[in-house]
């Protein structure tokens, strides 16, 4: 099997890559990936040189080179996008652009070429937040972000695509991942890597707010469940369900201790993110009926993520003291 990996170069892609090669000797990935300040060929360097990977530079919105890579391709997996809800308070219209417009690009490829498969790696944020309860498939919509209501944006392509053209689609909405390769910007590597530079931890709005987090190989696991097992048109959620779920301060905390770090690094802000949601969980019924559950419990993952992370510290260095950098000046000015 031939797969073509949108957004391969960044965090859940170039894990989901690693576990494809791992476990399917035979199957070939193309990645395609437009290295935004996200993509990082870092990622992948231990797999550069297998004869089964191959990497294409480029824009899932350009139909040319869409057309291009598609071919001889069996399904496609499309993890790119602009992913940070941060970011897209300052920069929306990227966000459509690749989130929307760009999964129609690959849809109408789809159509063209006659791919068997496609999957959108889509998220729980699309439902909005919950105060009490667990979001199904079937709910509408409500999301809350310019990134969110992109995600929203493309995966109304992808139902849309399936009830009028009949194209093999399916959709996998999953809760916060967290492990290696993630780009020190969200909670969790954030906070470990200014943990482990004596940096304070921005906790917003009171640190009430609950994600749940699922370990990335849970997740890759769970898309390639789907991948090989899911219903056409259907959507699939995916989430850790952890018990008791936990809160940003709780998080926070958690990570204090693990890099043996006081409470003091600890600073309350407000008015970062406006719109803020407060909690996200996820019905994940439909998945486990094919076989699937989250195998890493968070004490597990958020150990070894941890352990990662002090292991890494030329990877997430070099980001910290570049992009990273440059956007943090740019929009926090201290
Ligand atoms: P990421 O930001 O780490 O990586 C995104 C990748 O997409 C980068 O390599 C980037 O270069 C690439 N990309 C961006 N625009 C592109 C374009 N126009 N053409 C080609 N490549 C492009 O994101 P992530 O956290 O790995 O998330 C991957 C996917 O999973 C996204 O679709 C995201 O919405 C979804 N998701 C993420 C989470 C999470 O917790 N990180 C949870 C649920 C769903
Ligand atoms: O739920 C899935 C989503 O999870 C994905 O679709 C997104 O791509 C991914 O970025 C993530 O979105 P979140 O907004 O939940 O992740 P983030 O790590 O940015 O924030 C998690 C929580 O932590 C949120 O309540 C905001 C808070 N936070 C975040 C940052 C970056 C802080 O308190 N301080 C921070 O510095």
């Amino acid at each position: 099997m031939k797969l073509l990996i949108t957004g391969g170069a960044g965090f859940i892609g170039s894990n989901f890559i690693h576990y494809i090669l791992e476990k399917y000797p035979d199957y070939e990935v193309v990645n395609l990936d437009k290295l935004t300040y996200a993509g990082n060929l870092d990622n992948l360097k231990d797999i550069e040189d297998d004869a089964r990977y191959k990497f294409v530079k480029g824009d899932i919105a350009d139909e040319k080179v869409v057309g291009e890579v598609v071919k001889g391709v069996d399904a496609i997996v499309n993890f790119a996008a602009e992913s940070h809800v941060d970011r897209s308070l300052y920069d929306p219209g990227s966000f459509i652009k690749t989130d929307v417009y760009g999964t129609w690009v690959l849809l109408e490829a789809v159509k063209k070429f006659g791919i068997k498969k496609y999957l959108q790696v889509s998220t729980d944020e699309v439902y909005g937040d919950i105060e009490t309860g667990f979001s199904k498939e079937s709910d509408y919509l409500n999301p809350s972000s310019p990134y969110s209501a992109s995600k929203a944006g493309g995966d109304m392509q992808v139902l849309a695509s399936r009830r009028t053209f009949d194209l093999p689609v399916l959709i996998t909405r999953s809760t916060n991942n967290y492990g290696p390769f993630h780009y020190p910007e969200k909670i969790i590597p954030l906070f470990i890597t200014n943990c482990l530079e004596d940096k304070e931890l921005p906790v917003y709005d009171g640190g009430t707010q609950i994600r749940d987090w699922l370990y990335v190989l849970d997740n890759c696991r769970g898309i390639d469940t789907v991948l090989h097992k899911g219903t056409l048109g259907e959507i699939y959620n995916i989430g850790a369900n952890q018990e008791p779920e936990i809160t940003n301060l709780e998080l926070t905390k958690t990570i204090l201790k693990l890099t043996g770090k006081d409470e003091s690094l600890m600073k309350h802000v407000t008015g970062l993110r406006p719109g803020h949601d407060q909690r996200y969980a996820v019905d994940c019924s439909k998945i486990k009926a094919l076989g699937w559950k989250s195998e890493v419990s968070f004490e597990e993952g958020i150990k070894k993520t941890v352990l990662w992370f002090k292991n890494n510290e030329e990877w997430w260095k070099k980001i910290k003291n570049g992009e990273y950098l440059e956007y943090y000046k740019k929009h926090y000015k201290s």
